[in-house]
């Protein structure tokens, strides 16, 4: 691929993984980017400008003010003229100032002024990753438009500890840029690392028909989106994906591992019973009706014969039986849809479901309805709750795998 006229502000941060951006400045000059560095005064303790200026072909920034040569770095106009801006390693310091949206030197305000989207990846040391401060700034950078976090990687730390912390190896970091580009329309795509390579992830979507007769149904009006742009953003990541969905007229993603086309909530259960065992991720967005009829009438139920009652059952709650019999290993995702009390009903069907993570949409919000493109969420697991605002549902998706993500391979 020609990346030719790609322009990458690349932001270096004060971490031993800043020798590792060298290696991404050469890869991307290579491909035929145009890469821009910004450093923070501590990222020079540990590559040095020249070694940066060499390699970009372009001279490095630190300072709003060039003082030998009395140039003012315009951070505005490195702002807008980036396509992607890519700030790694980014240290928790600098994690920290950009969920707040501190701005002491310049890489924060050309942050504060990139419009393009940001991608930043962390490195730290295991503890500061865990800690709790940490953990509240990057939710909040996950949840903001444009912003996709790549890694932390698990493995051997400079301190000699071994976890989490690690900055993504750079081949991965650019690889998940190619994608990018690759990607149609140049739109915000998340980076595909592998992160779920090997895993299985089994999704439940669309609503059931519960039959009355041999053409009346008990049905609601879930469109079956949120769940097939679930199944296709967790294609995008690597995983196996096995998809079950009710009646819906949308086709199902490409590369699916299995896909099931059901029709009622009991048909639903026994597809999902089949997969019980094999998931590593399983993601109930179906809305399966509660009740469905005692007795499917054979036939058609004739207008002539009169008004008679259709006695209802309840039917299996999936997901809570799932929930009941899972293993450790296993993550779920519980989605619910409330009209009142939305936070307390979603808090207690977590529990009562058993769900790691449980997504509540607000039906009442504009644009976070039924049949809709965007969706508007809030998470409920146990790294607290986020507030998702607002998006496609392509990007509400994706910011829910990064979440589990998160919560998976992190926690
Ligand atoms: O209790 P409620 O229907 O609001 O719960 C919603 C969640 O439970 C969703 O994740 C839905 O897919 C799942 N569910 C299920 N089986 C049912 C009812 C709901 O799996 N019978």
């Amino acid at each position: 691929m020609d990346w030719a006229g790609r322009k990458i502000l690349l932001g270096i941060t004060g971490s031993i993984a800043a020798y590792k951006a060298t290696w991404i400045i050469r890869q991307l000059k290579s491909k035929g980017a145009e890469v821009q560095v910004v450093c923070s005064t501590d990222a020079l303790g540990f590559v040095t400008p020249l070694t940066l200026a060499t390699l970009s072909e372009r001279p490095v920034y630190t300072e709003f003010v060039r003082s030998d040569q009395g140039e003012w770095v315009n951070h505005v106009a490195l702002g807008l003229w980036a396509d992607l801006m890519l700030i790694a390693p980014c240290s928790a310091h600098t994690l920290a100032k950009m969920a707040g949206g501190l701005c002491d030197n310049l890489l924060m305000a050309v942050y504060l002024s990139a419009r393009c989207p940001v991608w930043f990846a962390p490195a730290m040391d295991l503890d500061m990753w865990k800690h709790p401060a940490t953990s509240r700034n990057v939710n909040e950078l996950i949840s903001r438009p444009n912003h996709r976090m790549l890694g932390p990687a698990s493995g051997a730390l400079a301190s000699g500890l071994s976890g989490v912390g690690r900055m993504s190896e750079p081949q991965e970091i650019v690889d998940a840029m190619e994608q990018w580009w690759l990607s149609t329309n140049d739109q915000a795509r998340p980076p595909v690392l592998d992160t779920w390579r090997g895993k299985k992830v089994l999704i439940t979507a669309g609503p059931t028909r519960e039959a009355i007769d041999d053409v009346r149904y008990i049905s609601n009006h879930s469109s079956g989106k949120m769940g097939y742009t679930l199944a296709q953003a967790f294609l995008e990541q690597g995983a196996e994906v096995m998809l079950i969905s009710g009646p819906v007229s949308l086709s199902p993603p490409q590369g699916l591992q299995s896909f099931v086309a059901v029709e009622s909530a009991l048909e639903m259960h026994q597809a999902v019973e089949k997969y019980q065992e094999q998931f590593n991720v399983g993601i109930f967005c179906a809305a399966v009706a509660d009740f469905r009829p005692v007795h499917k009438k054979d036939g058609k139920i004739k207008k002539k014969d009169g008004v008679s009652p259709i006695a209802l059952v309840a039917n299996p709650d999936i997901l809570a039986e799932i929930g009941r019999n899972k293993r450790a290993d296993q993550f779920l995702v519980g989605f619910a849809l409330e009209t009142e009390n939305g936070l307390a009903e979603a808090a207690r069907k977590k529990s009562t479901k058993q769900c790691d993570l449980l997504v509540l949409n607000h039906l009442n919000d504009p644009g976070a309805g039924f049949g809709l493109d965007t969706n508007q969420v809030t998470l409920l697991s146990n790294m607290g709750i986020t507030e998702l605002p607002l998006a496609p549902k392509i990007e509400i998706a994706r910011q829910i795998i990064q979440h589990i993500t998160k919560c998976y391979f992190h926690s």
